[in-house]
């Protein structure tokens, strides 16, 4: 049996990068998927990738930066489907500057969009969550996935903003685990090195080079190596695995 057989997986920011790779892995693998992004439209390719993996579908407009939204996607989602096994907290921004120079709406945009996005959609769940019952080869409760970063652990000059962002969302993970653990809900987090995406497509080739060389793996990620280790994380392989934080960066911290 594939190991997400009929379980129901939110996956936000999937309309490209590591989402759209978490959302076709996670439809491989048995789930019904819930893809969420700021527009319906930017989802096309990811849901046509995932119906033709043999997948059910729900294609929800969500600005993670919106609780009003948040609250409102999770709600469609029970009506549609009736249970959320999983959720994936992968939407995420950068906006880059030194500090000195950072304004209070860089730090806004940033913190609200990978930090209080994640923290709103995991409220949203945790009831649904807690009291999904086991029902066939569904276990009871569920599993968050939080997308962190290896620079949430390391820091990074000029990335202020998005370092603590990613650094709040593994402290958050950590807590998470701790409510919620006696419901049979698990939280882990993941933490990429740098994967090949539109997020990194933004630095200087030769910077990529330089990068790449610093890497024991001497490569830089693709989303599938994200997926795989979320496909795992989501999995009953990992049913006593919470508050973790898994690095997948080929060797660099
Ligand atoms: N690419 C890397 O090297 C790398 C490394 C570490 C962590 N990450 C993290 O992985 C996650 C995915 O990044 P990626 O590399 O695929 O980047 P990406 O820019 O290709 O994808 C980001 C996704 O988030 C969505 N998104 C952004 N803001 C949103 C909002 N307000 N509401 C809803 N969706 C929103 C985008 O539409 C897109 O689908 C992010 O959380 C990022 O911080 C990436």
């Amino acid at each position: 049996m594939k190991r997400l057989e009929g379980k129901t997986a939110i996956i936000t920011g999937a309309s490209r990068g590591i989402g759209a790779a978490i959302a076709l892995k996670f439809a491989e693998e048995g789930a019904k998927v819930v893809l969420t992004a700021r527009t319906v439209e930017a989802c096309a390719e990811t849901e046509a990738a995932c119906k033709a993996a043999g997948a059910e579908t729900f294609v929800q407009a969500v600005n993670v930066a919106d609780t009003a939204a948040i609250d409102g996607c999770v709600k469609s989602v029970i009506e549609r489907f009736g249970r959320i096994d999983v959720l994936v907290n992968n939407a995420g921004i950068t906006k880059d500057g030194l500090l000195m120079r950072m304004s209070d709406e860089d730090w806004d945009a940033v913190v609200d969009t990978n930090l209080k996005g994640t923290f709103a959609f995991i409220r949203a769940v945790s009831r649904p969550m807690m009291k999904n019952r086991a029902e066939g080869n569904l276990p009871a409760g569920g599993v968050i996935i939080n997308i962190t970063s290896v620079v949430g652990i390391t820091g990074n000059a000029g990335q202020a903003n998005y370092t603590a962002s990613k650094g709040g969302v593994i402290a958050l993970t950590k807590t998470v685990a701790k409510e919620l653990g006696s419901r049979q809900v698990r939280c882990n987090a993941i933490a990429p090195g740098f994967v090949v995406s539109a997020m990194t497509d933004k630095l200087p080739e030769e910077l990529k080079k330089q990068y790449a060389e610093t890497i024991p793996l001497k490569r830089f990620g693709v989303g599938a190596d994200i997926a795989n280790a979320a496909a795992f994380l989501a999995s009953e392989e990992a049913s006593y695995i919470t508050g973790q934080v898994l690095s997948v960066n080929g060797g660099m911290i």
